[in-house]
């Protein structure tokens, strides 16, 4: 692993530190004069190992965390407030002006995106590029949904005019690995269906949000959007006593989202939209092409050096390939780049939580201590902002590294006989996200994945674990999700379906007539948004 310091290029360097004063409740943006919280990146500036400070955010209490949720209480007004009773097409027209700002503030994101979660350059562009496309595609979604319910159906004697309406007030936590992408892809169908959000960003990856401040200010009506900054535990714990939150949304791991869930005292109002953690493993069957096998499984477990949900955390490898999997597997881990993520070719950056790299190595030391060896040569190598990925094998159940979700880089392999092994250990496993199989023979595979989409949620056939493309369903059993975020799915995540009803008389069609002519009604129209 190179780990001589080389000198940041000038457009990707520091060169005025960002303090976030300001913080948006209720339309205002609102200066902060209390305590605030030095960011770091874990990128060193300097030859001689230093975190760099980016800036500063607030650090806001209870007070202001009560002041957010009135003020989505009050744009939201039980339902009366301006925008859940907006008409579609004008709640499209907002989201389109703020998508307009957004594109504008692309190259400062992706440069925070890069210090202050350690993201690769192309991965950072992807992400903020994803996200305009998630907007767009959410749109249209929206225009297509709107015209499927642009009519009156009839049964038994009653029309009945059937759309999605809002829930509430919905609270956003969203994760650090896509401190952008997952979290808008919670609060960009959450707004657009008519609900009133308070959104707090992650530990990391926070002050890539300023640039979208004001976008938010001047795009929706006051108190739409409500942006705090702190501490998770101190900002949504109160918010959550009042039993006045109807939605949580979060993407994160199911420890906190049950943390938080159990404050609201009225459990059965609160809705849930939870991506949690998981732990995908990936099935290497012996008659794999191995080639295909070992570039999707090091995709798989190391693309931003395995912090993402949908990462591939252990390999199951047929004892008939092992040798064979195994030496070019290690090869390949061994011969990827550690950089910056502006570097060229870079694939292992930076880890953006300090307390990481000692996390793996305790994952690494239990392993070792219970029978596992390190079958790569640069793995475990460790830097003050990284562990090199080591591939443990033969990793064993009482081993920590196959129970926790390492969300970093480290690669445990199992090998098995039988493939009743392996999906043994998924059917008692907390998770049930993905899964990758790696094989060709139809014979075997055919009951295989019979079994594996009732274990799991997605099915990857001879390729990695991923999330997108985004209009596909995502989701995960047990521990690993709560709904289903899809393009369309979200829309109906954070929606009800609600329907007006009138029996067919005469008085009745006269008065719908009316109100379809005169256009009177928001909810009650039969025009297309084309
Ligand atoms: O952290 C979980 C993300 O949803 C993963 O998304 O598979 O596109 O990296 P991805």
């Amino acid at each position: 692993m190179d780990t001589t310091f080389r000198e940041i290029p000038n457009e990707f360097s520091i060169k005025e530190l960002k303090h976030q004063k300001e913080y948006l409740i209720g339309g205002s943006l609102i200066n902060w004069e209390g305590e605030t919280t030095n960011v770091y990146s874990t990128i060193s500036s300097t030859a001689t190992y230093e975190p760099t400070l980016l800036g500063s955010i607030p650090n806001l209490g209870e007070k202001e965390a009560q002041n957010a949720l009135n003020a989505a209480l009050r744009a939201y007004d039980r339902g009366q407030g301006l925008w859940p009773t907006m008409k579609v097409e004008q709640r499209i027209n907002c989201m389109e002006k703020f998508v307009k700002q957004m594109i504008t503030k692309r190259d400062e994101i992706v440069k925070l995106l890069m210090w202050e979660i350690g993201k690769t350059l192309p991965d950072s562009e992807k992400e903020f590029d994803r996200t305009l496309d998630y907007i767009y595609d959410t749109i249209e979604e929206y225009k297509q949904m709107d015209r499927d319910s642009a009519k009156f159906e009839k049964n038994s004697g009653v029309y009945a005019h059937i759309r999605r309406g809002p829930l509430g007030v919905v609270l956003c936590l969203g994760p650090y690995n896509y401190p952008l992408n997952e979290t808008f892809a919670l609060l960009i169908p959450a707004i657009i269906m008519g609900n009133t959000t308070i959104f707090k960003p992650a530990k990391h990856g926070v002050l890539l949000l300023s640039p979208l401040l004001e976008a938010f200010q001047n795009s929706f009506p006051a108190g739409v959007v409500n942006i705090i900054y702190g501490r998770g535990r101190v900002l949504a714990t109160p918010i959550m006593k009042t039993g006045k939150v109807d939605v949580l949304a979060l993407i994160g791991n199911s420890k906190s989202a049950n943390a938080i869930q159990a404050n609201h005292p009225f459990k059965n109002r609160l809705r849930l939209v939870l991506g949690l953690e998981a732990k995908n493993p990936a099935i290497v069957l012996p008659d794999a092409d191995l080639d295909l096998a070992i570039s999707e499984c090091i995709t798989g477990a190391t693309s931003f050096n395995g912090q993402r949900c949908t990462a591939l955390k252990i390999l199951y490898v047929h004892e008939h390939i092992l040798d064979k999997f195994m030496k070019r597997f290690t090869e390949k881990v061994d011969a990827l780049k550690f950089g910056n993520p502006w570097e060229k070719d870079v694939k292992l950056t930076p880890l953006p939580e300090p307390e990481k790299p000692a996390y793996i190595q305790e994952l690494i030391d239990d392993a070792l201590a219970k029978g596992a060896e390190i079958k790569n040569e640069n793995g475990g190598k460790t830097t003050q902002n990284y562990i090199f990925p080591a591939v443990l094998y033969p990793v064993t159940k009482d081993m920590r590294v196959y129970e926790e979700e390492q969300f970093g880089p480290v690669i445990p392999v199992i090998s098995f006989k039988n493939i009743q092994e392996p999906l043994d250990d998924m059917a008692a496993s907390n998770y049930g996200q993905q899964v990758s199989v790696f094989g060709s023979d139809v014979k075997t595979l055919a009951p295989l994945i019979d079994t594996l989409v009732n274990l799991v949620c997605r099915v990857n056939l001879n390729s990695a674990a991923q999330r997108g493309p985004d209009v596909y369903p995502f989701t995960g059993r047990k521990d690993s999700a709560v709904a289903t975020l899809s393009v369309h799915d979200a829309l109906r995540s954070f929606s009800i379906r609600t329907f007006v009803a009138s029996k067919d008389t005469e008085y009745n069609k006269a008065i719908l007539n009316e109100l379809l002519a005169k256009k009177s009604s928001n909810f009650i129209s039969t025009d297309y948004i084309l």
